[in-house]
């Protein structure tokens, strides 16, 4: 190649990494529990940052900072300094009801162990974010139904939870997590408590979501499930030390 035609790839290469979206980006982030002799430092001065469309995996040890680093991201929790910046939004300076909104608008979150409302139907429980997203209710059935249809549960839809089998219940909490149509999903080990053909299906549709623009972020143990995201972060002792590309 000639010199000048490399140097025109490298200009594009770098002005397509600037034209990337960033979704989440965490800066200089520090998370202490507890005081005095039984202060934990979860996470130190975290850097690590999400662009729309990714699929990144994480992966460490256990005690390394995932779930953490997960819940911040979530606005499940606050960093104890540091910023968080969603969609460019600095959200750490948000209020409570503030940062409630946005944990309902742009965000959606997947548990190990599923997390689904036991006393009321599939449908309801994927209903639920739409009320608090104040979604007329003709509207919020009718997405729901069709948000259950997409993870293959359309047959399913007025059973409880506890008529369900582990895969289909992270199905539901798949949709429900999906139904606001959220900039970023969060996954904490959501194959964690999934037999292999169970945790197949379940990351046929992550990939499914992907390839529809959804931009993922998972932690996982296994190395199978982190090899079908398109990146992974490796975190250790509450910062990330590796960020390899699939
Ligand atoms: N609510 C809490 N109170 C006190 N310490 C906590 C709390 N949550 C987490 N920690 C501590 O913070 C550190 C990081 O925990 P975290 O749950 O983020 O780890 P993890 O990487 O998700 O681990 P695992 O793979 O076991 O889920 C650990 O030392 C943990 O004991
Ligand atoms: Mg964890």
């Amino acid at each position: 190649m000639k010199p000048l035609l490399l140097q025109v790839k490298v200009q594009l290469v770098n002005q397509l990494k600037s034209l990337k979206k960033s979704v989440a980006r965490l800066t200089n982030i520090n998370k202490f529990y507890g005081e005095g002799s039984v202060k934990v430092k979860a996470l130190d001065e975290l850097n690590l940052e999400v662009y729309q469309g990714d699929y990144l995996a994480v992966m460490g040890a256990s005690g390394s900072g995932k779930s953490t680093a997960m819940n911040i991201l979530g606005c499940l929790d606050r960093p104890t300094n540091g910023t968080y910046e969603l969609n460019g939004t600095a959200v750490e300076k948000l209020d409570d009801d503030l940062l409630a909104d946005i944990r309902n608008k742009e965000l959606g979150f997947v548990f190990q162990q599923f997390h689904l409302l036991q006393e009321v139907s599939a449908l309801e429980n994927v209903m639920l974010p739409m009320i608090y997203a104040c979604v007329p209710s003709l509207e919020r059935e009718k997405r729901a139904e069709e948000a259950l249809k997409r993870v293959g549960l359309g047959n399913r839809m007025t059973n409880l939870p506890n008529q369900l089998s582990g895969g289909q219940q992270q199905r539901v909490a798949i949709a429900r997590a999906i139904i606001n149509k959220p900039s970023l999903l969060l996954a904490d080990e959501p194959t964690g408590a999934l037999d292999s053909k169970t945790t197949e299906d379940v990351l046929n549709l992550f990939d499914q979501l992907h390839s529809q623009g959804i931009t993922i972020v998972l932690v996982t143990h296994e190395d199978n499930v982190a090899q079908r995201a398109k990146k992974i972060a490796r975190f250790r002792d509450g910062k990330v030390i590796e960020i390899t590309h699939n």
